[in-house]
């Protein structure tokens, strides 16, 4: 995605180019090669070294420079771009670009560019609501920039309102997002379930599981990378949604029941990582529960199976989280819920499973293949099991036609 990708950093003088440092040391830890193009007000704030130092190439200021390694430099850095991304953009450049005047770097850059361009505004709260740089921004929207944020907060001047630079994640998000639209997901409607239902026994009290979430996050994250239009429905977790992920938050199994059989209508694949509680109180207490007697007894009754239930042509991953007998118990949920592929692992393996950033699974498929992939991270296992629905995609999709 990210990986081996150009991007070129378009920094403009606002008081967040400091935060425009870690864009690009996110960027170059994740493989990418940035080159930065500064304004001369950027100067202002941040030394070019900085950028220089993180990025190890040279910063671009000047129009023609004969020193540097492209020839016409707008034009070179242009044609080779995959990415354009102008973060912190103030009112200025905004309203240049809008009116396509080409009178420095950055400008010249992004009209020599056919590639996609994002805009991460950051300027004073009255300034971004003054109309003439709202229908800036609604016209370079409508020539397909992408724009993140600004976020609402404490801003430089001390007031409080919409203008602060998008958080970097969100930055870094949708740069994802926006490299990732011609991946082999591209177009294709995911659904993706995370994190532990939570079945309520009385007002403050429920029944759940140690789900973190993570790896149910991290498929949708993948998901979005590879272009897919992701719907994550999501029992409560720590965890922030990834940018440009559709959340659908739910509290119990029969919610989310609810919520899967509405998203997947139109889905052509279903990865069902939450773990679902099994069983929920017959009847939640209205009042909370006083503790009276030596022992209570809570009567349970069945939730429904979830994968079990759904309807519907698309592909169904299930994932087993097992103590014992991984593959066979696995093997058994893959048939009894008619699945596609199941993901099992051993969630007695410290470094595998609950709340932890890595896990050892193993794929299985209908055919009753067996893959064992070794410790990898969750968003690596994420992209193993998305490269097997990815080749599942067009036999149903032959299968619809005939
Ligand atoms: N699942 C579901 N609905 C449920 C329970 C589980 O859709 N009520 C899904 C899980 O999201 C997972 C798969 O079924 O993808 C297997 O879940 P797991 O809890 O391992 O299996 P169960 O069917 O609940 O079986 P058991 O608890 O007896 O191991």
């Amino acid at each position: 995605m990210v990986q081996d990708k150009n991007i070129v950093l378009g920094v403009t003088g606002s008081i967040a180019v400091y935060k425009a440092v870690e864009v690009a040391s996110k960027l170059i830890q994740e493989g990418a090669k940035v080159n930065v193009v500064m304004t001369q007000a950027a100067q202002e704030f941040v030394a070019p070294l900085t950028f220089r130092a993180i990025t190890n190439r040279p910063v671009v200021m000047e129009m023609f420079n004969p020193a540097s390694e492209f020839s016409i430099e707008h034009v070179t850095l242009a044609a080779g771009a995959d990415l354009v991304v102008i973060a912190p953009a103030t009112a200025n450049v905004i309203a240049k670009l809008a009116g396509g005047i080409a009178d420095d770097m950055l400008s010249c850059t992004v009209l020599a560019t056919k590639v996609p361009i994002i805009v991460a505004p950051a300027m004073d709260a009255n300034m971004y609501q003054n109309q003439i740089s709202q229908q800036n921004i609604a016209k370079l929207k409508g020539r397909g920039f992408t724009f993140v944020g600004p976020g609402y907060g404490r801003l430089a001047s001390g007031e409080v309102g919409s203008g602060r630079l998008a958080d970097i994640e969100e930055i870094i998000g949708t740069i994802h997002q926006v490299l990732g639209r011609r991946g082999d997901l591209a177009k294709r409607r995911i659904v993706v379930s995370a994190g532990g239902t939570q079945e309520p026994v009385d007002p403050v009290r429920h029944i759940g599981n140690r789900s973190s979430g993570k790896m149910g996050y991290a498929i949708a994250e993948a998901a979005r990378d590879r272009g897919a239009s992701v719907v994550l429905v999501s029992g409560p977790t720590a965890l922030h949604p990834p940018v440009g992920v559709e959340v659908i938050q739910v509290q119990t199994a029969v919610e989310m029941r609810d919520a899967i059989v509405d998203a997947t209508k139109k889905a052509e694949a279903l990865l069902m990582a939450a773990a679902v509680s099994d069983y929920r109180p017959a009847a939640a207490a209205k009042s909370k529960i006083k503790k009276e007697r030596e022992t209570l007894s809570i009567e349970l009754v069945r939730t429904p199976d979830i994968l079990g239930e759904v309807k519907g042509d698309f592909v169904r991953v299930g994932f087993a989280a097992e103590s014992e007998d991984v593959v066979e118990n696995a093997r058994v949920k893959l048939k009894g819920k008619n699945l596609d592929l199941i993901v099992a692992n051993d969630i007695t393996a410290v470094d595998s499973g609950f709340g932890v950033d890595t896990n050892r699974v193993i794929i299985i498929d209908r055919q009753g293949k067996v893959e064992r992939l070794p410790l990898l991270s969750k968003l690596e296992v994420a992209h193993k099991v998305l490269d097997r629905v990815v080749k599942l995609l067009p036999r149903k999709r032959q299968n619809k036609r005939t």
